[in-house]
């Protein structure tokens, strides 16, 4: 019989010595072979291949923790109803967010179909809290495409926005177009009275 128990301690530490060997070996091993991939350029980064599953699974299952930590914080405003707010959110996403997202009515645009991952449409309710759709339009998206509007905008502007998107899914194109109308100023005058800030 040979147990551990009745090991003397030089074997022991012999064993976890060369179990110990085996796993940064291994580790070394995986190191490398990532970065030789990396290296040989292996991954094709192309816009109009799509991911393989398992990229596409991490990449977002990434974003979506990576959202919903940093958007813990994130404030919203009780207000997001105001038919003023929404108007204007509504010609701010015209402005700024149809090219890429499309809007009621609106045919394909040439950024829109070469966008990879592509831009949601928004034609159905999101599964973004307020403040996690607030979190994206401030800051943007890695490696998507998704600007960060925080960078010129301020956070009112930016919850204007937030609001709008709230309603966005359920409009025809004629509510859409009556909603931009109504937007109380042009894109610039906006801007102009709004100066970017907050954190
Ligand atoms: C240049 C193209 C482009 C423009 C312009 C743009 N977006 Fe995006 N946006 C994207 C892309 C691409 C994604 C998808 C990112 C992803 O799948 O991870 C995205 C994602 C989003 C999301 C997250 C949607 C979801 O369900 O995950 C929101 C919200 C959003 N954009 C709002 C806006 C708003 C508001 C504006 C205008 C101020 C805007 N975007 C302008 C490209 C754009």
């Amino acid at each position: 019989m040979h147990d551990v128990h009745e090991m003397p301690m030089a074997d022991v530490s012999r064993k976890r010595w060369r179990a110990l060997r085996t796993v940064a070996a291994g580790a070394a091993v995986a190191v490398a072979m990532s970065w030789a991939i990396v290296y040989f350029g292996v991954y094709n980064l192309a816009a109009d291949i799509p991911h393989t599953r398992p990229v596409y699974w991490l990449m977002e299952t990434a974003r979506d923790r990576s959202v919903a930590m940093r958007a813990r914080s994130v404030r919203v405003p009780a207000n997001l109803e105001d038919a003023q707010r929404i108007a204007m959110g509504a010609g701010l996403y015209d402005d700024m967010c149809s090219s890429c997202h499309l809007a009621p009515g609106m045919e394909k645009t040439e950024i829109s179909q070469g966008l990879y991952p592509p831009a949601p449409e928004f034609n159905e309710p999101s599964d973004l809290t307020p403040g996690e759709a607030f979190w994206i339009v401030k800051h943007g998206l890695k490696m998507t495409g998704m600007p960060a509007w925080g960078v010129t905008h301020s956070d009112t502007l930016i919850w204007d926005m937030v609001a709008f998107l709230q309603k966005l899914p359920a409009l025809s194109p004629e509510q859409y177009k009556a909603l931009v109308k109504s937007a109380p100023k042009d894109h610039d005058a906006m801007m102009k009275a709004q100066a970017p800030g907050g954190s």
